[in-house]
């Protein structure tokens, strides 16, 4: 079976000098805001180009903190409302209403799953305090227009980033384009860690020493409270780890693009739609490869029975989810016809040739 995503592999690459470290946290006797996670914010500040990088305990938390950071600082208000893609993964939309803050749904586009930048306008109220866009599947999702808009209404625009650690948009990393970025390290994202991770980035000091206080129960100071705040925190184990995998993140996502470029030239089947290859300047970090077929669930199980491990990406979408009841009645046919229609290829910093030969083979077969 070729596997979606062989975690073993990808984390043995690295063995040696992640069992070197997670010893050196052992013996230590330190495990929580130690030299591990200075070193690690600081590698990945430098990495995004952003001011600065705060460790959390994973990626919904940091949107949640970056969401609670503004309604401390009195930027937003309970009750107000925050465009967000209907196409995205649920977390990017509990961070939201979590904070009492209103989720107001904007469609993608078709032709690459992330929001549609031209129905963000008609969208805005007196009540809009931000646009939260999600570089969905490791593609970028900015344009000068989208931080036109922003500033026209004086909105914040923050990134969700939890899965395009890497990606970059003219020049310059995706998580340093907005006004603060929430990253996840889920083990499966292209950064991963060995458990639960996340971390913000900004470039506003305020923000920083804000949300740095709400992720220590709200204090700067032990014992010290100022806001009512949380326990989220990035542990010394998987700081070490993650400072150890961040090393190899370029050299990783090429691999990515690499095996994408031969998926989008090697697979021929009229029955499949392929991703949009996007332009450099625009670069994608492929954290999934998804395709787009109407024979969906045909497709699944006969690449199943031929040894392919697939997933979707994802089968049911966040206003048809209970959790979110007074939004099943409504429609959002570009995100409902994505769900039906997507499925995840494998690809990963370790596929080998001969994989990658049999997914494209099989495919073009069905
Ligand atoms: C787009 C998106 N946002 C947020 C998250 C939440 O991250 P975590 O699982 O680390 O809480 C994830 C990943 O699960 C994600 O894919």
């Amino acid at each position: 079976m070729i596997k979606f995503l062989d975690l073993q592999k990808i984390n043995l690459k690295h063995q040696e000098e992640i069992e070197t470290k997670l010893s050196q946290v052992f013996r230590s006797g330190w495990f929580l805001m130690g030299q591990e996670l200075s070193s690690f914010e600081s590698n990945l500040s430098q990495y995004i180009g952003a001011k600065h990088a705060i460790g959390v305990a994973n990626g919904l938390d940091a949107l949640r903190l970056i969401l609670r950071g503004y309604i401390e600082m009195g930027i937003m208000d309970r009750g107000d409302e925050i465009l967000v893609p209907s196409n995205t993964y649920i977390a990017s939309i509990l961070a939201i209403s979590d904070n009492g803050l209103i989720p107001v749904l904007v469609e993608p586009d078709i032709n690459n799953y992330n929001i549609d930048i031209t129905k963000i306008e008609e969208k805005i109220t007196s009540k809009t305090k931000g646009i939260l866009i999600v570089h969905l599947y490791g593609r970028t999702v900015f344009s000068d227009q989208l931080k036109d808009l922003a500033d026209k209404h004086q909105l914040k625009l923050i990134e969700d980033n939890a899965q395009a650690i890497g990606a970059i948009w003219n020049g310059q990393k995706t998580g340093n384009l907005g006004d603060a970025a929430g990253f996840s390290f889920y083990p499966g994202k292209n950064l991963g860690a060995i458990g639960d991770a996340g971390a913000i980035t900004t470039n506003d000091d305020d923000l920083a020493k804000v949300i740095r206080a709400l992720a220590n129960y709200g204090s700067n100071q032990k014992y010290v409270n100022i806001y009512q705040g949380l326990n989220s925190r990035l542990d010394e184990i998987q700081a070490a780890v993650l400072d150890v995998k961040l090393k190899y993140i370029d050299e990783e996502n090429t691999v990515r693009k690499n095996i994408a470029k031969r998926y989008i030239a090697e697979i021929s089947n009229p029955k499949i739609i392929l991703p949009e290859n996007p332009a450099d300047v625009n670069e994608h970090v492929w954290h999934l490869f998804v395709i787009r077929t109407e024979k969906r669930d045909e497709l699944h199980k006969y690449l199943t029975e031929n040894g392919i491990q697939t997933l979707i990406h994802y089968p049911i979408p966040p206003h048809k989810q209970q959790a979110y009841k007074e939004w099943n009645d409504q429609s959002f046919p570009i995100s409902e016809k994505i769900h039906e229609e997507v499925l995840s290829l494998p690809i990963s910093p370790v596929m080998t040739e001969e994989e990658i030969k049999k997914v494209i083979e099989i495919v073009n077969e069905f």
